[in-house]
Parts: structure tokens; sequence; C-alpha cells
């Protein structure tokens, strides 16, 4: 440990429990009271001079308080973005940030950052930071932690009288989740530069024919502006990227493992497909007749999808079809109309590709067989894997060897924002265990004692990489 951190981390024990927050004294701290109905306290334990003193129970109930913010019953979460619920977990989040001292800037589509000024303020800065956008039934911990235990890493360094050379900046990515637009991770593809982006989403609608742009603007976002290259940030623009997530996989639980340290990223993709058939009568038009039934063939190229991808060997390959919708969707009339919207995914982005392309040749074949007609085969996103930077890696690996924390590395095969933030910044991933590795579900759970962990390595981590 070099001898400033040491310093730090000596520190951390020394003013430990000292109320070092200034905000506090804040008068906007009671906005934060009146809005989510429960008092910004201290921590009440002081259990141990081993630890960074997360506020697990603040925390813990900041997660509460936030998966109420939901389109759907508890234990359901469903935040979609630009709706009501959206735009109050946004104002939920800003106010943390505001209480945390943190200078809050948006950007045109509603990226929300949180700056802590360096004694260096001219250096790029240590980012960290996720998504609370949840996509329709989920649970309450997925890309949440990663936004709300920022924060609380930056308290706890607060707390701990740590003085930062680097700036540390929070942020909150704008729909990383693909559900209303159909685009995964899109604030952080817009961050990270994507031109491609930056025009398709100027003639981009929801499935209510809402255009992106009155979207953003119900929000409060993107007004007066069709030129989303405002949101670009430069490669370089910071030293260093560090997202904190649930695994959404059974490892570090069935391990014991307190941590993953994650140094890959599965290259994701999306495709969406139609057919078009005749319909019918479904009683009338008979089988040895030619019903050119745009359902069957959606239907058989669902099958197609799972055959290509076990055909590969690696169980790294995956493909689902999570969406399948037939059109006029009446039990009594043959589907004249079908949609697919396929995901696959791979840790190696060739062998992913061949996956793609055998689906497309099925889509062909399928509609000629059938006599239907493939009106669209459309890759939205063909993503490459991501690298984690050894050095974050590194970091991270003695933060947890600091903090006698048990950890391992892993790859992630849900994709991040890191995944984007890659392109323009070293990346690194926490990984903290979940309950049977659910995840997009309402099952979804993390034990607050893990998010704490995951949370003190982050801090650490942040407080390394802020000196270096
Ligand atoms: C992110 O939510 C993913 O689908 O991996
Ligand atoms: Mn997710
Ligand atoms: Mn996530």
């Amino acid at each position: 440990m070099d001898t400033k951190l040491r310093g730090f981390v000596l520190s951390v024990y020394i003013v430990f429990g000292l109320p070092v927050i200034t905000a506090h004294n804040d008068p906007s701290n009671k906005i934060m009271e009146d809005f989510s109905g429960y008092p910004i306290h201290e921590p009440q334990s002081q259990d141990s001079l081993l630890s960074l003193s997360v506020d697990s129970e603040g925390l813990q109930k900041q997660i509460d308080e936030l998966s109420t913010l939901s389109e759907t019953p508890a234990p359901s979460v469903t935040r979609i973005l630009y709706s009501e619920k959206d735009v109050l977990a946004r104002r939920f989040i800003k106010n943390l940030m505001g209480l945390s001292g943190l200078s809050v800037r948006e950007d045109a589509v509603g990226n929300i950052f949180g700056r802590w000024d360096g004694d260096e303020p001219e250096l790029a800065p240590v980012s960290t930071g996720s998504h609370i956008d949840a996509i329709p039934y989920s649970g309450k911990y997925d890309g949440v932690i990663g936004v709300l235990g920022a924060i609380e890493a930056i308290n706890v360094l607060k707390r701990s009288g740590f003085k930062p050379k680097r700036s540390l900046e929070v942020i909150m990515f704008t729909s990383e989740e693909p559900t209303r637009f159909g685009i995964s991770c899109l604030g952080s593809r817009l961050l990270a530069g994507s031109k491609e982006l930056a025009e398709l989403l100027k003639k981009t609608v929801d499935s209510q024919n809402i255009s992106f742009f009155d979207a953003a603007r119900f929000a409060g976002y993107a007004n007066h502006l069709q030129d989303l290259t405002s949101v670009f940030l430069e490669k370089g623009s910071y030293s260093a990227f560090i997202e904190l997530h649930i695994e959404q996989g059974p490892i570090l639980e069935e391990e014991a493992t307190s941590i993953g340290v994650v140094t890959a990223i599965a290259a994701p993709a999306s495709i969406k497909v139609d057919f078009e058939g005749s319909g019918g009568h479904a009683g009338a038009v008979l089988m040895p007749m030619s019903r050119n039934d745009a359902g069957l063939a959606a239907a058989e190229l669902a099958l197609a999808v799972e055959k290509f991808v076990l055909e590969s060997g690696s169980i790294d390959t995956v493909g689902t079809v999570g969406i399948l919708e037939l059109h006029p969707g009446a039990i009594n009339s043959i589907p004249s109309k079908s949609h697919l919207e396929i995901d696959t995914r791979d840790i190696d982005e060739k062998r992913r590709n061949v996956v793609i392309e055998k689906i497309h040749q099925s889509a062909l074949s399928i509609s000629e067989n059938r006599g239907v007609k493939l009106s669209e085969f459309k890759i939205v996103n063909q993503d490459p894997p991501a690298l984690s930077d050894d050095l974050i890696t590194m970091a991270m690996e003695s933060a947890c060897q600091e903090l006698n924390l048990t950890f391992r590395k892993m790859i992630s095969r849900a994709y991040h924002d890191s995944l984007f933030m890659a392109r323009i910044s070293p990346m690194g991933m926490i990984f903290i265990p979940c309950y049977k590795g659910y995840s997009h579900k309402p099952e979804e759970f993390a034990a607050i004692e893990d998010i704490a962990n995951g949370v003190r390595v982050l801090a650490l981590t942040l407080a390394k990489l802020s000196l270096a």
C-alpha cells in the first residue's frame, strides 16, 4: 500500500465515527427527509475498526425506498425510461448526491453526474456508477446498488476524512435497459460517442409511437435539441471507471466468495425480426392449404435460435427470444404478422457472430419454405466484448486483500454500462453475490452485508485510483 493511502486507511480508523459529513447541516437535508420519509443519519454501529464504515441501515432504506418508485406492485420493480416513476427516482438520486456534497450536473439525455472535487481537479477524475432503470417485473438491486452504493462509497470516504487527489464522480446512466426504445445502454453508448445512436434517436419511437425526443422532454431533457453529440465525452475524460453490480449469476454465492473481480464483459447482440403471412380464418382455412402462418415461422425461428446456440458447443454462448408478438392476436385467426426480438451473447465475438449469421440464414429459408415474407431482419446492436483494465483489477484485488475479503476473477455474462465506458476509459467491475444468481425477476435479492462489502471495496479502490 502506498504511504499516502496507508495514511488514509489509518485515518479511517482514527477519525472513524466522527461526524465529518458537512451535508448534514445543509438545509436541503429537509427536502430529502420529506421526500424519502426517513431521516438521514450517521451509522449507528461502530462495530469494527477493521472496516470502512458503511451505513448499511441507511443504504438498505434507500434501496427499499427507491424500489417503491415502480410501475408494478412489490416485490416486482418496473421503472421505464422517462416515465413518471423514473423522473421521481432521478430526483431521489440527485437529492442523495446533493446530500453527499457532490456537485450535480445532467446531460441532454439525463445521464446524471455527481462530482467531488479532488485536490488536483485538472486531472482526469475517477468515476463510478450504474443505472436505476428496471425492466418490467424485475427486482430492486440490478443497477441500483451501483448507484446508491457509489454514493455511499463517497460518504464512506468523506466520513473517513479521505481527501481525493483526482476528483471522484458518481454517474447514473440513462436507460441501461433496452425496454422502452429497444436500445441497451443508451446513455453510456452516447457518452462513449456513438454517432450512429445520436442519429438513430432522431427517428426512434417507442411502442406507443412516442418519439425519443418527446419522451425525453417529458422528463425535462433534450429541450430545444435534436443534436445529442453534446453528450459525447472525449476518450480520457476519466482516468478510471468502476461499476459495482450484483453478479446476476450463482457462482459467488455457491462458493461463498465475497467479491467478483470482473475481467471481461460478454459481447451482446440483439436482432429484430418480422414475418408477414396471409392470415385468415382459423377454422375455414384448411391445414393442407397454404396457410402462410407468420406465427409458425416465428416459432420455428425461435427453436432454431436455441439449436444454433447449442451447436456452438460452448457454455458461454447464449440466445433468448424474449419478445414474440403475433398479430392480430386472436385465438381464431391465423397470425398474419409476427415479431421476434432475439438476444444472443458470447464472450467470444466471432462465435457469437456465427450464431447471428445462422439465425439470418434460417430466417431466410423459413420465409421461403413457409411462404411468408421476411419483412425485417435488423441487427439492432452487435457489440464487441470489453476487457477490464489490469491496473484497475489489481487495485480491486488489493482492496479485497486489505479488507480481508475473499475474491475471485470472473467474467460478466450480463452487459453493463461498463461495456461502453471501456471505450473511453480504463474500466473495471466489482461483483457481489446475489441469491441463487436471480436477476431480472422479482426474486432478485442481495444481502446488505454483501452489498456493504462491495461498497467498501469500491470505496477503497476509488481512493487508491484517486491518488494514482
Ligand atoms: C442487462 O440488463 C443485460 O441484459 O445484460
Ligand atoms: Mn438488467
Ligand atoms: Mn444492470
